[in-house]
């Protein structure tokens, strides 16, 4: 079986991580989508509701699984015998950072790490830029799933009704 993760925060999946997921499906046997967790950060969606839409937006590919993961993405490549991590590249901003990251994991364990170019149609898009254009009003339903614009609009719609 050929391995590789994609690993994100994923808060919430947007056609840009479909781009590199469904592509990189085609490459591999399987893909594992890891959903790393980060203590420092309190995300939109919880961990599981992240799982639950990634799940629902793969399901068409037919070799995904989605997990969370605490720690280090190396670790979690390593307990399951993934030799690759795919990431996207947006654009020359997002490089610098993706090299270091590489090139530490790549020290930490000689997991490699292989950079898919994201499509044109999606290099400008991020899930923060989503959040943010919809907490305005903005209309994003076009840069991410159905099920996933959804949840956004009414988890949006329910922390303005908490303020
Ligand atoms: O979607 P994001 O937030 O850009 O994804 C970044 C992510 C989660 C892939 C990255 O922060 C990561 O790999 N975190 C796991 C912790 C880890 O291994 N840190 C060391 C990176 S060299």
């Amino acid at each position: 079986m050929r391995r590789a993760v994609c690993p994100g925060s994923f808060d919430p999946i947007t056609y840009g991580h479909l781009d590199i997921i469904g592509r990189a499906s085609k490459l591999y046997d399987v893909v594992h989508v890891a959903v790393l967790v980060n203590r420092n950060k309190q995300g939109m969606f919880s961990i599981d509701e992240r799982i639950a839409l990634i799940e629902e937006t793969t399901a068409q590919y037919g070799n995904v699984v989605v997990e969370s993961h605490l720690g280090l993405l190396v670790d979690y490549c390593r307990e399951r015998d993934i030799p690759a991590i795919i990431k996207g590249l947006r654009a020359v901003s997002d490089f610098d950072y993706e090299l270091q990251m590489a090139q530490m994991n790549h020290g930490l364990t000689g997991v490699e790490t292989l950079f898919v170019p994201t499509s044109p149609t999606w290099s400008f898009l991020s899930s923060t830029l989503v959040k943010e254009v919809a907490s305005y009003g903005g209309d994003v339903s076009h840069l991410l799933p159905e099920t996933a614009h959804r949840r956004l609009v009414e988890r949006i719609a329910e922390r303005r009704a908490q303020q």
